[in-house]
């Protein structure tokens, strides 16, 4: 049996520039693991949290000493020696050592960290890549990779409710061909925003361009031009993810939308002619992430379309229990390092599993060039994943991975999309 021999933590940085913890870990086999935790911008309040210095004086607070220090101090000395595949024995001595509810002790960043490298060195000491170590059974399918191209938010005086507009290349046939649709659309759509604004179209901070208009419709409207333009437009699907708890007022109880305050039902009504008239694939955090009855309403009311949690799951068993229990989701976004360790994220992929759910693993804008998301989405065989746009390292080295994953796998085929919204649709 490998057994962990050294656990060591330092501080880096993320693909946005800010600190974040890197864990190697190193058994007596001599096998690394390491592990980094990405980090959001629109991260949800249930969350794991991220421990961090708050010294002004470095990074502006963001510092992440303080949970290198938990790694060195706590974590390591109760981890040495044991079995490095005993995933979840290790990952609960962490949670036992935290003892806080959403792992404010010793950090989310500091479990997260350790878990992955954790993962990562047992997968080298069993001699295969990461995906294969997650696997259940094998390879037959390969995700279909998702592009956030059209960034929203707050920008100048224009608000876009919706953080991401997302090109889904529903009918590609191969990881090659998702791959070009992604980045040819993508590309053609600076064009056709440039004519519509008469300006440059704008880089946003999560690298989709700036949202042209606060109008949803709109944007829609942008990219199915450009998937046009390059002759694509039966190849592509859209959806959207509207992040909504960063533009809900609890105090009144509204949504932004184009400009306006509106209510729930509003919303809801607007975003169904949005599902009938570009058939997205799925809408993804319509709701505040605390409103529990907005995601079933939607549920029933956007047919086919799946209807996702994010930051209403935050990749946490119970919360998916409870959406389960209510009928809120048809899928949840998986994001490891919101819950805090692998097991837990597991835990919470196999619930979903149980309930006929999609998982739908997902990168975060602040990434890290070795994120997991890419292995979670091989090796737990799910229909799609969701990625940034194609432009910068960390965000194209996950589609690099995914090419030559198809290529180390070439009995696998890419999930077919249309297949999965015919059984959505036949469950309505
Ligand atoms: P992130 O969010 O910036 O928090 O990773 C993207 C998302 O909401 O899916
Ligand atoms: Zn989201």
């Amino acid at each position: 049996m490998p057994a962990i021999a050294s656990v060591s933590a330092r501080q880096v940085l993320d693909c946005l520039g800010r600190p974040i913890l890197e864990v190697d870990v190193v058994t007596d086999t001599g096998h690394r693991g390491r592990g980094a935790a990405p980090t959001g911008q629109s991260v949800g309040m249930h969350e794991a949290v991220v421990l961090r210095d708050g010294d002004p004086e470095h990074y502006g607070g963001r510092g992440v000493h303080r949970a290198a220090e938990n790694v060195t101090r706590v974590i390591g000395p109760a981890l040495v020696g044991r079995d490095v595949a005993e995933q979840r024995a290790i990952d609960t001595v962490m949670l036992e050592l935290d003892g806080s509810e959403r792992k404010a002790r010793l950090g989310g960043n500091a479990l997260y960290s350790t878990s992955i490298a954790c993962l990562r060195a047992a997968a080298a000491a069993a001699g295969r890549p990461v995906y294969e170590h997650l696997a259940r059974g094998p390879l037959t399918t390969l995700p279909v990779p998702t592009f956030n191209i059209v960034n929203g938010g707050r920008s100048g005086r224009l608000v876009q409710a919706f953080n991401e507009f997302i090109l889904v290349p529903s009918g590609a046939t191969t990881v090659a061909e998702a791959v070009e649709i992604g980045v040819v659309v993508f590309e053609r759509l600076a064009a056709v925003i440039e004519r519509w604004t008469d300006a440059p179209a704008g880089v946003a901070p999560s690298y989709g361009y700036r949202a042209p208009s606060s109008d949803p419709r709109v944007v829609l409207e942008l990219m199915r031009e450009a998937a046009d333009e390059c002759g694509m437009a039966d190849l592509v699907t859209f959806a959207l993810d509207c992040a909504s708890s960063e533009m809900y007022d609890p105090v009144d109880d509204t949504y932004e939308l184009d400009g306006r305050r509106v209510r729930r039902d509003e919303l809801i009504e607007t975003t169904r002619d949005l599902v009938d008239d570009f058939g997205l694939l799925f809408v993804e955090d319509l709701l505040d992430e605390n409103d529990w009855d907005g995601f079933v309403e939607a549920k029933r009311t956007l047919g086919a379309t799946l209807v996702l949690g994010d930051d209403l799951v935050v990749t946490d068993v119970a919360r998916l229990e409870r959406a389960v229990a209510l009928d809120a989701v048809d899928g949840f976004l998986l994001k490891p390092n919101q819950v805090g360790t692998i097991t837990e994220a597991l835990d919470t992929f196999d619930l979903a599993s149980r309930h006929g759910l999609v998982t739908v693993p997902s990168g975060r804008s602040g990434g890290v060039v070795d994120d997991i998301v890419m292995d979670l989405s091989l090796g737990l065989q799910v229909p799609f994943q969701k990625n940034g746009a194609p432009r910068s390292g960390e965000r194209i080295e996950k589609l690099n991975f995914l090419l030559r994953a198809a290529d180390a796998v070439p009995s696998a085929r890419l999930a077919d999309l249309g297949a999965l919204r015919r059984s959505r649709a036949a469950l309505r």
